[in-house]
């Protein structure tokens, strides 16, 4: 035992030497410890949503059922979120405010009942339909869901067909949209 002691002190005293087997080893560990925190910090990146709520390309929340426009009661302009909001018997949508032309800005025309790009005059129902003019195809819409006071989604657009949709009648539900999520609108006969 009196040798071993020895020995180890001796060791300590002389300061160990790593062979250079040992500081390939130590090199390798912290070259896979620097690539996985590399994954990891990426992997935390796109886990994160790219878009703050309330913000173009994100959620916007737009409060309980109350706060819908009244069935077919002029679109709602939502300038910050870019769609108009629109409330029919079918349900609601929220339709992108580029026109499916060239990308101008287009209008709700209240005595026409109707969108009009004043670009080129393309022209759409209340729906996003498309009606006349250069543009290939119906307006384009985003996500509407409706949601529980729990976060469920209870209602959620069809990203197949973007048709309405139908909120459930409670005063609980909120409605949302996801201007992450555009459905582009069909083509034009
Ligand atoms: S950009 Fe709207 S009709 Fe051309």
């Amino acid at each position: 035992m009196a040798d071993i002691a020895v020995s180890r002190s001796e060791k300590l005293e002389k300061g160990t030497k790593i062979t250079r087997r040992e500081w390939l080893n130590y090199a390798w560990l912290a070259s896979l410890g620097v690539l996985l925190a590399d994954i990891g910090g990426i992997g935390f990146l796109f886990a994160m949503p790219r878009f703050k709520e309330g913000e173009f390309g994100g959620v916007f929340t737009l409060g309980p059922v109350s706060n819908l426009p009244p069935e077919d009661a002029p679109p709602v302009n939502n300038p910050k979120g870019m769609f108009w909001l629109v409330n029919d018997e079918k349900g609601v949508l929220a339709l992108y405010k580029v026109c499916t032309h060239l990308g101008c800005l287009y209008g709700w025309n209240d005595q026409e009942g109707k969108f009009i790009c004043p670009c080129h005059g393309s022209q759409f129902e209340r729906d996003g339909t498309y009606i006349r003019g250069p543009a290939p195809r119906s307006l384009d819409r985003f996500v509407v869901q409706a949601v529980s006071p729990d976060g469920d989604v209870l209602a959620e657009t069809d990203p197949e067909t973007g048709e309405p949709v139908p909120i459930p009648d409670d005063p609980e539900v909120i409605v949302k949209v996801d201007t992450g999520r555009k459905i582009l609108g069909k083509r034009r006969a």
